[in-house]
């Protein structure tokens, strides 16, 4: 058995190689995203592992059965950018990590709305400027503000706990409430009635095709003046054509995005020194009260030990015994 593992980074290696060691396992490390250029790289391996949020098509699990490979692990949780249908048409088995670390996406998300509710940002640029003022931009306590959580698997979980912590009112919308959050009376009927109601807007839910731009429009218009919206999840839950616009009316008073639709072409490269092409993107970032950061949230040692572990033993287990708990469901 032996594996091949794309887009590792140096953080990465020492997981790797010491479960390499330990489990006798060869795993080839590939600095590269898979791509159409990188896939001939796998042949001859059982295991192809990843990470990213570059589209995995059709013809990468074809090519996948044509050279034998078994298993593609991908090293996080979401699946929205991979062919699901073309790998089980081919007989390639995936895994991914469902819980590498909920508690690092649910902190980094409370961290930005602090960020976003305390007028950080805008005071360093302030202290950058020898601007030491303190008005206008009072700040607000989380014990004053109802948080709405959108999706209340692992992470919306966790994020929950946090906020009541703070002792924020928090209430919850998901396709599929969980039963003990019902029981505690936390789920509102609707996604409206979530608008209506909250005074921060935070997203925790995978993204499918029938969500795409559920933020748009019609919800932000549903919305509380002044909302905070923070995205850690995906990008395309977000219409950021009307986000832009509901920022510039003040309906939003702050975003803290993690993510971003058109995303894969910038986040996590280095475009130093280059023109920025994606003129929706750079309109963005010209926003003083909207924090862009490029998909960290997860970005933890205790994550990337987990996502780099498991997805490795997923790949092992798949090869041994046929299957492993993180395969995903396909229907
Ligand atoms: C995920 O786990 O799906 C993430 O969003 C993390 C990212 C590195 C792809």
């Amino acid at each position: 058995m032996k594996f091949i593992a794309f887009n590792v980074r140096q953080d990465e290696q020492p997981y790797f190689e010491n479960w390499s060691r330990q489990n006798q396992i060869e795993v080839k490390l590939v600095a590269d995203a898979l791509t159409a250029a990188s896939l001939k790289q796998v042949d001859g391996y059982d295991g192809v592992l990843a990470l990213q949020t570059g589209s995995y098509p059709a013809a990468m699990f074809e090519h996948f059965k044509r050279c034998g490979v078994k298993v593609f692990a991908i090293r996080n949780v979401g699946t929205d950018n991979i062919d699901l249908a073309a790998a089980k048409a081919n007989g390639v088995l995936v895994t991914n990590v469902p819980a590498y670390s909920p508690n690092a996406i649910a902190e980094f998300s409370v961290t930005q709305l602090m960020q976003l509710v305390r007028n950080t940002t805008i005071f360093r640029q302030k202290i950058a400027e020898q601007d030491f003022r303190w008005a206008p931009h009072v700040g607000k306590e989380l014990r004053s503000l109802t948080v709405g959580v959108i999706g209340t698997g692992r992470i919306g979980r966790a994020a929950i706990d946090i906020y009541r912590g703070f002792g924020a009112k928090v209430i919850a919308y998901d396709l599929y409430p969980n039963p003990q959050l019902q029981a505690e009376g936390i789920y509102v009927d609707s996604y409206d009635e979530l608008f209506a109601q909250a005074d921060v807007i935070t997203l925790h839910m995978p993204a499918t095709a029938t969500d795409r731009h559920l933020i748009g429009e019609k919800a932000f218009a549903k919305m509380k003046a002044g909302v905070y919206l923070i995205n850690t999840a995906r990008g395309t839950l977000i219409d950021t054509k009307a986000l832009l616009a509901a920022l510039k009316s003040g309906k939003v008073a702050g975003a803290a995005l993690d993510t971003y639709e058109n995303e894969s072409a910038l986040f996590n490269h280095d475009l130093r020194g280059q023109k920025i092409k994606d003129p929706l993107f750079k309109e963005l970032m010209q926003q003083q009260n909207v924090l862009i950061t490029p998909h960290i949230a997860f970005y933890t040692t205790t994550a990337v030990e987990n996502m780099v572990l498991i997805s490795l033993n997923s790949a092992k287990s798949v090869c041994e015994k046929g299957t492993a708990d993180t395969v995903v469901k396909i229907r």
